[in-house]
């Protein structure tokens, strides 16, 4: 093979890469242009729950103060490949979201994907928000739309490259992301829907009680069976009845509700936060959480 040849062959190979990479990686967003009206006038009380099912405060509520519903952004989210900072998603049109249609929340919060067609990190929980109804996405909406703005701005982000090329994302999701719908063991008993939904889509509680891969994908045999917190310190323990056999259901949906193990130990970490939120629901969803977890598959707690 002379030079010539061998140069086109590369110039071809690479130019079929660069290709490839741009078709595999191109952010898909969940929802068209007709599914925009649908996606409007939910109820903003119902989406209160939703927005407390789904602890989107924990990370988008303006640090340093107490109110939950003050959504300014800015709080420091580290991740092995660098330090996050979730926007401000209150209502002001400039700094937040108060310009946002309920299908650009849809397309951000279910796919990952921008109104402007870019793909958002994995740090946003789409993995789990991707299964929420379309009804829970509008109340949740019409809910957001009733806080108080905030014309706060968040920092940027602290990556380094690789992890500043959002196109890669597109195909970390090829490998982690399946549209439409959230994870976790399909057999189903009824009854054990709404907690499935619960704990699976909006809770998103195996996004931080499971183990993840050097590219930050959760490893499915670990799911439920604990990992190091993604947000930096501290392991998130195994929850499944490998581990929580000695707990009651009962016992666990009053730990939802107080932060209190039944051996009387306060709960810490960024569980702490979760429980502000679950605090809000129904007691019925604490119990209906409380049931799926008891059913989850019991297994091994991976070596941290
Ligand atoms: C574990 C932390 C975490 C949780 C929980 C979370 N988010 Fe976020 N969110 C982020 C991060 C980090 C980003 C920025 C992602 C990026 O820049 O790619 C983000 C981005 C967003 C954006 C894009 C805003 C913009 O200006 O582009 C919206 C909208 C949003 N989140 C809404 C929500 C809602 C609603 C919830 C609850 C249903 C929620 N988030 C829960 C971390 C989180
Ligand atoms: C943002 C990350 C995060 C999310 C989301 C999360 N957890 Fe946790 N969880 C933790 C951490 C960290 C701890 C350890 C807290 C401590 O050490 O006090 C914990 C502790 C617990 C414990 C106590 C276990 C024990 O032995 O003391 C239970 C039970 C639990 N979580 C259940 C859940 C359920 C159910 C959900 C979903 C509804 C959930 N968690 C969502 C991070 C999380």
């Amino acid at each position: 093979m002379g030079t010539k040849t061998g140069l086109a062959v590369t110039a071809t190979v690479v130019t079929v890469g660069l290709a490839a990479f741009w078709a595999f990686s191109a952010p898909l967003p969940r929802f068209a242009p007709q599914d925009a009206a649908r996606l409007e006038g939910g109820d903003a009380g119902r989406g209160g729950i939703v927005f407390a099912a789904s602890d989107c405060a924990s990370c988008h509520m303006t640090p340093g103060q107490p109110d939950r519903r003050l959504l300014g952004g800015g709080m420091s989210l580290p991740s092995p490949f660098g330090t996050l900072r979730p926007p401000n998603i209150s209502p002001d049109p400039e700094s937040g979201i108060g310009r946002w249609r309920a299908i650009d929340l849809a397309n951000a919060i279910m796919s990952g994907v921008s109104p402007n067609g870019a793909h958002y990190y994995p740090a946003l929980p789409y993995t789990s928000y991707a299964g929420m109804s379309e009804t829970d996405l509008r109340d949740l909406m019409a809910f957001l739309r009733t806080l108080p703005p905030t014309d706060h701005v968040a920092p940027p982000h602290e990556l380094s490259f690789p992890f500043t090329v959002r196109r890669f994302i597109g195909l970390w999701k090829l490998l982690y992301f399946k549209p439409g719908s959230a994870d976790g063991p399909t057999a189903e008993e009824p009854g054990l829907a709404r907690g499935r939904y619960l704990v699976e889509t909006l809770s998103h509680c195996a996004e931080c009680h499971s183990s993840r891969d050097v590219f930050g994908g959760v490893i499915e045999e670990t799911r439920f069976a604990g990992g190091r917190n993604p947000e930096g310190v501290g392991f998130a323990p195994n929850i499944t009845p490998a581990r929580l056999s000695g707990w009651t259901q009962e016992e666990l949906a009053r730990f939802l509700e107080t932060g209190r193990s039944p051996s009387g130990r306060e709960v810490g970490g960024t569980m702490k936060d979760v429980i502000a939120n679950l605090a809000q629901l129904q007691p019925e969803d604490r119990d209906a959480i409380a049931a799926y977890v008891k059913s989850l598959p019991p297994r091994p707690t991976p070596s941290p």
